[in-house]
This record gives C-alpha cells, structure tokens and sequence, in this order.
C-alpha cells in the first residue's frame, strides 16, 4: 500500500480551500504519496468519512470557491460536545482518529484551518501524528503570515460592496454603512475600505466616538458632500464599549461577532438627521465574503501554500505552519502560533493585528479617510 496523505479543510471557509487541495494532490502525488481527504473538517477523521483524490480528479479545481471536503468549525475532538440525555457533555474522543490515521496508513495529516483548528492539530502532535497546518482565513489575523489566502478575494468583495452603496448613497445623499468581517483584526474592513474608497473606516484597533463620526459627517456636509460611506470591522467599537456580539454555546470560539452595523446607523441617524436630515443605513455584508470564486492572487497563494505543505512532509518537517513570511517560505513551530496550552502561556506571535503605523493606515490617513480617532 502506498504511504498516504490526508488533507482536511476545518473552520469555517474561504476561497482558496480547492486550491491548496488541488496543490497538495498534485504535488503529493509527484512525490510517490496517494492523497485522501477528510470531509467536513475534524468530523471526518472521526467518523473515518474519507475521499480518494487524484491528480485527474482536482485538475482545475482552484478556482471554485468553498472546499470540496466540506468544514465545520463545532467539533474538537478533545474536547468533543455531545448531547446525551438532554445534557450536553463533553470527552475526550482523538484516540478514535488517531486510531483512524493508523488504519488508513496516513503518513502526514495536512490540517488547512486558523488558530482553533492548529490547536487541534499541536494536540495530535503531542499523539504522535505526523502534522503540517497550512494557515486559513479571511481575517489575515494569523501570526507570523503575510497574507492568508482568501483574504484578497473576500477584500475584493467589500470594494465591489462599496462601490454600489456609494451610488445609491449618493442618489439619496444617505450615509451608507457596510459592516464586514475580519474577528478582531481590521485588515479586512482596512484594506477592503481603501479598494472600495470609503470616506471612513472603523477599526477594532482604533475606538471610534459616536461624537468623532458625527463631527466628520458634519463637516463633508457643510463641504458639500452630502453622502458618505463608512466601512466598519464586526470587531469594531465605541470607546468604552463592549464588542457587538452574541455568545453561542455550540462553537468552540463562541463569541459570534455582528451588529455592530446596525447599531451604529441607529446611533448616527439619531445625532445626524437633527443637523443635516440625513438618513443613514446599513448593510451587513456578511458571507458573501467568503464565497464565490477564487481571485487569481488567491489561487496561487493557495498553489504555494500547498506545495509548501507537501514539501514540509517531504523533508519530515512535523509540527510546523507552512507559511510565507516577510515575502519567504518558512515554517513556524505550531507552538509558537497557538502557544504551549499546558502553562497557559499563549501564542508567541500574539495576533496577526493591524500595526498602526502600517503602510495601508499611513496610506489611509494621507488620503484623508476618517479612521475614528
Ligand atoms: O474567521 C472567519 C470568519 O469569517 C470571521 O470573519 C467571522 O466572524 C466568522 O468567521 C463567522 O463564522 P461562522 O461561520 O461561525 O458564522
């Protein structure tokens, strides 16, 4: 039997998932391995739900959004949920896949997800399982990762986004609010706001005053610019208030972000229609962020991600991100991405937050666009 690769997409989404797919069959295949994928994230390593790949059978599957394996982002199986009775308990279930790894003859498990799926998979480490993480999200928020793939396509979506609110904004000299993904780190809302030029962008690293935005409106208004578009990250929000969220049991991050749109045009209309008679609305743009086709850019982001992937397990490299870093591929132990987890000592690259001083923030600034401090 041949030694084997397996490959499983887990946590939620992005565009680029088929492509590393695509990459890791390809290259795997190249170097003497056969390629099966898990479905449906670390669902599949339990239930040993896996699929044969070949290199015919992902020929030209890079540009197609979504993953072919399918996600999930609720399941950790060590600390795996179940409800038994009516209640809801919790065990340990990962010597089952590890069990299953051993079965299938599977020599390197790629594991394609962000810091809650690499958690996982430095606790199989520590189990004996040969693993390599390929980082995954549209947030960019990542340590030690210029860009993840997925990133420029969801970017994009947000200045298309943009782009129409600002005409409809204009028509009706409105102030059009889109409200956009990134978790706690502003690159999507930061860079999506510059492609889609809006007036103003909210960040998660910069505390916005409900005050600071009606005095920018005001003065657009008395500079004869009667519409306005702001762009706010869901992790956004008011100096000295708490984050916009909903807390939801079921995920192993349970703090679901979002509203913070809505309640900021709420806000606003009431301190601006009094000056100007302004209306504001807003839209949350929401997954379509995370769908559609893959940007080119993606698509090879995507390539290199899982050649560097096959690579790493080439040369035995276990344990390790594959990555690119300051414009290199390189590999970063996973304990230094999501920390050691027994002392309690967290990730040594902290967040993959926005720096401040960054060239998009000075670039933002010199343009004028209002960053709410
Ligand atoms: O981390 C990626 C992300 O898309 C975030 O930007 C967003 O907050 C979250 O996932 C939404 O996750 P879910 O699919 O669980 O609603």
């Amino acid at each position: 039997m041949k030694k084997r690769i397996a490959i499983l997409t887990s946590g939620g989404d992005c565009s680029g998932l088929n492509a590393v797919i695509e990459s890791v069959v390809r290259c795997g295949e190249l170097n003497g391995f056969e390629v099966i994928g898990f479905k449906d994230g670390y669902d599949g390593l339990l239930y040993n739900d896996y699929m044969k790949f070949t290199t015919e059978g992902v020929r030209d599957l890079c540009r197609r959004g979504g993953s072919v394996l399918g996600n999930s982002n609720k399941t950790n199986l060590f600390h795996y949920r179940e409800v038994k009775d009516g209640k809801v308990v919790y065990s340990d279930v990962s010597v089952v896949a590890v069990a299953n790894l051993k079965k299938d003859n599977v020599e390197a498990l790629v594991i394609v997800g962000g810091d809650g799926s690499m958690t996982s998979a430095r606790d199989f480490m520590r189990k004996g399982v040969n693993v390599v993480c390929v980082p995954k999200t549209i947030d960019n928020d990542i340590p030690y990762t210029d860009r993840s793939f997925g990133y420029t396509t969801a970017y994009f979506h947000i200045a298309d986004a943009l782009q129409s609110l600002k005409t409809t904004g204009a028509s009706h000299k409105r102030v059009m609010i889109l409200e956009v993904m990134g978790r706690h780190a502003g690159w999507l809302a930061l860079e999506g706001g510059l492609a889609g030029n809006a007036d103003a962008i909210l960040l998660p690293e910069i505390n916005y005053t409900i005050d600071g935005i009606v005095k920018f409106l005001k003065e657009r208004w008395d500079n004869g610019h009667p519409s306005t578009t702001i762009c706010v990250s869901e992790g956004a929000h008011e100096r000295n208030k708490e984050l916009v969220a909903q807390i939801n049991e079921k995920y192993p991050d349970s703090v679901k972000l979002g509203g913070v749109g809505a309640l900021l045009a709420k806000q606003l209309e009431d301190a601006i229609a009094p000056i100007t008679g302004q209306e504001v609305r807003s839209t949350c743009l929401g997954y379509v962020q995370r769908g559609g086709d893959t940007n080119p850019v993606d698509v090879v982001l995507g390539f290199r991600y899982g050649a560097l992937a096959v690579d790493a397990i080439v040369a035995k490299q276990y344990g390790k991100m594959v990555t690119v870093y300051n414009h290199k591929d390189t590999m970063i132990d996973l304990v230094d991405i999501v920390g050691n987890g027994e002392t309690g000592e967290t990730s040594k690259g902290g967040k993959n937050n926005v720096d401040l001083n960054c060239r998009l923030i000075k670039t933002a600034r010199s343009l004028g666009i209002y960053l709410g401090d």
